[in-house]
């Protein structure tokens, strides 16, 4: 992971370095920020951000469900994100909007606190590697259960709701396992910590829905999509934990994943053990278009103008 030079923070390029902030910040103490987690290809017409407009709408939504009044409009964050790109000269890279509740009174009450803003980029890798997004990874149901309507918001996008995450990421780790999958407080399927989740049986495609309180991931969105367009049955629908034991395939979505399929779940392989055929395909057309090479989904793509030349 390469950090850039330049930090697009409440409003101007900082360097990396300089972009700093107090200890006091309250987002620091009670995890009252929201972000997203977006990423830009190359592609022939130079960068291009992967449904950019879907991610401003989502951080959007998820700052307004925790009171936070993000102080730029979704056209100022969209241009300040092809700025950061631009100005840093990324080809291709992973893009951090961050807006939290900055220093100010302390006590649970955010609502005085400022609301601040850092765009952040990098370039990164497949979150679990190339090899496990080429011949998939190991997995294991977490002990942890993810974040229920009733104590979060599990649709939003929330910084402190990643101890959750976390919680479960560090389990799988430890244990051996390339990421952990999270049950819902009923005990059927969610997701991954950091991925939404498919299971393909019998030429079916299945999904949890937001009453197994998934984040709606926008990758998520995009394989639906793509299977569909393939000519594929896909079903939101609940899936038991049983049910991952029994399927052909399964795969994961998410921007830092992107699609990475499930060779291996509690140690019993997934089908044949090697990623199935509607995985390649959903995958081939997945890569596709995120990499500008497909006609069908161009729309999903927003090219990073030029920067403008110095004065
Ligand atoms: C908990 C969780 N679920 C699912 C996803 C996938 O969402 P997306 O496809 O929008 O990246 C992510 C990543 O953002 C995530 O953190």
């Amino acid at each position: 992971m390469t950090q850039a030079d330049l930090i697009w923070f409440n409003g101007e390029l900082v360097a990396h370095e300089d972009a700093k902030v107090h200890v006091l910040t309250h987002a620091l103490h009670y995890g009252t920020g929201v972000f997203e987690g977006v990423r830009a290809y190359e592609t022939a017409n130079g960068p291009a951000v992967f449904r950019h407009l879907d991610h401003i709408d989502r951080l959007f939504k998820s700052a307004e469900l925790y009171w936070m009044e993000i102080p730029y409009s979704k056209a100022e964050i969209r241009a300040a994100t092809h700025e950061v790109i631009a100005r840093n000269g990324m080809k291709s890279c992973y893009i951090r909007p961050l807006v939290f509740r900055g220093a100010g009174p302390m006590g649970l009450y955010p609502i005085d606190c400022p609301v601040e803003v850092c765009i952040a980029v990098w370039e990164w890798g497949s979150y679990l590697g190339d090899e496990g997004k080429a011949n998939g990874v190991r997995a294991k149901v977490s002990s942890w259960r993810r974040i229920g309507h009733d104590a979060l918001i599990p649709a939003a996008k929330a910084t402190g709701q990643y101890l959750n995450s976390v919680l479960a990421k560090v389990e799988a780790e430890k244990a051996g396992y390339e990421e952990g999958i999270l049950l819902d407080q009923r005990g059927m399927v969610c997701e991954g910590t950091g991925e939404n989740l498919f299971v393909i049986r019998d030429g079916v495609i299945a999904t949890p829905g937001y009453s197994s309180s998934i984040l709606g991931g926008i990758n998520r969105l995009s394989a639906i999509q793509i299977g569909k367009d393939l000519g594929y049955e896909v079903l939101e629908r609940d899936i038991a934990r049983g049910e991952l034991y029994l399927a052909d395939e399964i795969f994961m979505t998410g921007t830092a994943a992107e699609l990475t399929p499930i060779r291996e779940i509690d140690d019993h392989p997934v089908g044949t053990g090697e990623p199935g055929e509607i995985t390649r395909v959903v995958q081939r057309e997945f890569e596709d278009a995120l990499h500008g090479r497909s006609e069908r989904y161009a729309e999903w793509l927003d090219p990073v103008p030029a920067p403008a030349p110095a004065p």
